[in-house]
């Protein structure tokens, strides 16, 4: 019964979230997530609160549950509006509720709601499973509903009800209580029934809490309380950075991007596992654990140094995280009737996304994306690139004519470089023919990984590749245009033009793709 309380109104409380944004979009605002002023430090009144009460991070408890009702409380009535130093949530939304038609009628409705609409989060980007719904915000009308339903599932249906107005998400069959009410039954140890008020108190059926059967966590935990280095450290930050990473996920949704919704969801589950990781692991004092501490960490300079912000980010047994809207796309080889490679097509492009999350573990039912498999599979995604620089490991062949360069590490066994009747090492005998040459360079620039590459008598030549990425059809993701690749120790793998990286999981020199994909027949599935 806790537990289900918890999660219904952890759920509720992002699709307050989504309404409020959608709100504040729609009177041309911009929601900010991306940012430290965002975070709380623990404990922490709440923001434009009158400071009547500390919130900490805590584990489980009656004092915990006391925190949610007094954070939950329904105002008392003809409380006033109070925009800021409010006493209840309620009054804040009410303020709201009171300004939304004035300014209406002052400077109508089309000049209030000048928002564009293309920013509006709706049902068709979130299959939202919760109670309660998702309301695209387009005018008074639809602001007030959003206002509305944010209120009652806090407070409770016209501020005078228990019960919500929405069916029971664990208990369809059931109606539901509003989340103050919700956690009054946990702290009765009773559920509310039909015919029963706030005056009476819940009079259904009883139920237990064992309020001891949760792990001990350290109240209000920070990162800084462990040594650098440490494994409780380590973990922390990986959580930090994973919170970090769905806000500003979070954030271009708000501003602009609402398709990316879904995409945002694998980052939260992932942040649920960190979390319950974390809270098992002692802190050496004996008595408690550690937990999340919910702290800032900008996306670093060394992730943000790519042309337009492009990124790749390799997260430590986890996918890699793309950001700065890099293109996605699928695409495969081209093979004659004798399965030799000869080129490569673009199958489909992805839509636009700032941020997303790829399957590294190969894995996940929802490929090229991350859908959390790594964390169920305890994937071991260990980082082991070659050592040095490409130029440092290259087999270098001059002739007169061309200088082929050959780095072998960096096979991913495409096979463009022959076929049955040549290959470009044999080629390299006959370069005084340019038919042959132009053969060898058309091979040379397919190789997807640049194993190969080479140079004429000016110099080095590179095909000219777009900044993308692509999935490539039962094979790695193929990184072209100079896209800086940074492993989740922080350190960034040699910028180059053409990267193919793994994603079957199996690579040796991860998270370069060793061409393993084959011999183990990774399938997109
Ligand atoms: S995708 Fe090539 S080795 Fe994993």
């Amino acid at each position: 019964m806790a537990a289900e309380a918890i999660a219904s109104v952890f759920l509720e409380e992002m699709l307050h979230m989504t309404l409020a944004a959608n709100v504040l979009n729609a009177v041309a605002g911009s929601p900010v997530l991306d940012s430290p002023e965002f975070m709380l430090r623990y404990p922490a009144y709440l923001p434009h609160s009158a400071d009547a009460f500390l919130v900490p991070l805590a584990r489980f408890s009656r004092a915990t549950v006391d925190t949610f009702m007094k954070i939950e409380k329904p105002e008392s009535d003809h409380a006033p509006a109070e925009i800021d130093r409010f006493h209840t949530i309620g009054q804040f939304y009410l303020a709201i509720e009171e300004a939304l038609p004035r300014l209406c009628a002052e400077l109508g409705e089309t000049t209030v709601f000048s928002g564009d609409p293309a920013r509006q989060v709706t049902p068709e980007h979130l299959p939202y499973r919760g109670s309660g719904r998702i309301i695209p915000v387009y005018d008074l009308k639809s602001a007030l509903a959003a206002i509305d339903e944010i209120e009652e599932q806090g407070e409770g249906l016209k501020h005078n009800e228990v019960w919500d107005g929405d069916r029971d998400m664990f208990h369809p069959d059931r109606d539901e209580v509003a989340h103050y009410f919700r956690f009054h039954e946990l702290v009765v140890g009773r559920a509310y029934q039909r015919g029963d008020n706030a005056v009476s108190g819940p009079t259904g059926t009883a139920f237990e809490t064992d309020w001891d059967a949760v792990f001990p966590m350290r109240d209000n935990p920070r990162s800084t309380d462990f040594p650098e280095g440490s494994p409780i450290r380590a973990k922390m930050q990986a959580f930090n950075l994973v919170y970090s990473d769905v806000l500003r996920q979070l954030h271009l949704v708000f501003n602009g991007h609402p398709e990316d919704m879904f995409a945002s969801i694998s980052g939260m589950m992932e942040l649920k596992t960190l979390a319950v990781e974390l809270m098992q692991m002692p802190t050496g004092d004996g008595a408690t654990t550690a937990g999340p501490s919910f702290e800032y960490v900008p996306r670093s300079a060394a992730t943000s140094a790519g042309p337009r912000g492009f990124t790749v980010t390799v997260r430590r047994n986890g996918p890699y995280v793309v950001e700065g809207g890099l293109p996605l796309s699928r695409k495969s080889i081209v093979y004659s009737e004798w399965h030799e490679p000869m080129t490569w097509r673009k199958d489909a492009d992805f839509p636009e996304r700032q941020v997303y999350r790829l399957c590294r573990c190969g894995l996940s039912a929802h490929k090229p994306f991350c859908d959390n498999s790594h964390v169920r599979a305890a994937f071991d995604g260990t980082e082991d690139p070659p050592a040095g620089t490409s130029d440092e490991r290259r087999e270098v062949a001059v002739t007169e004519h061309i200088t082929v360069s050959d780095d072998r590490v960096l096979c991913t066994r495409a096979g463009f470089c022959g076929n049955r009747v040549t290959n470009v090492w044999a080629e390299l005998e006959q370069v005084s023919d340019s038919r042959v040459r132009f053969d060898m360079i058309q091979r040379i620039e397919r190789c997807p990984s640049g194993r190969l590459t080479y140079a004429l008598k000016d110099g080095p030549v590179e095909p000219d590749l777009p900044k993308a990425i692509a999935a490539t059809k039962d094979g790695p993701y193929m990184v072209t245009g100079g896209i800086p690749v940074t492993l989740s120790d922080g350190r960034t793998l040699e910028v180059r033009n053409r990267v193919m990286l793994c994603r079957c999981g199996q690579s040796s020199s991860k998270p370069l793709c060793d061409g393993t994909h084959f011999a183990i027949k990774f399938r997109e599935g």
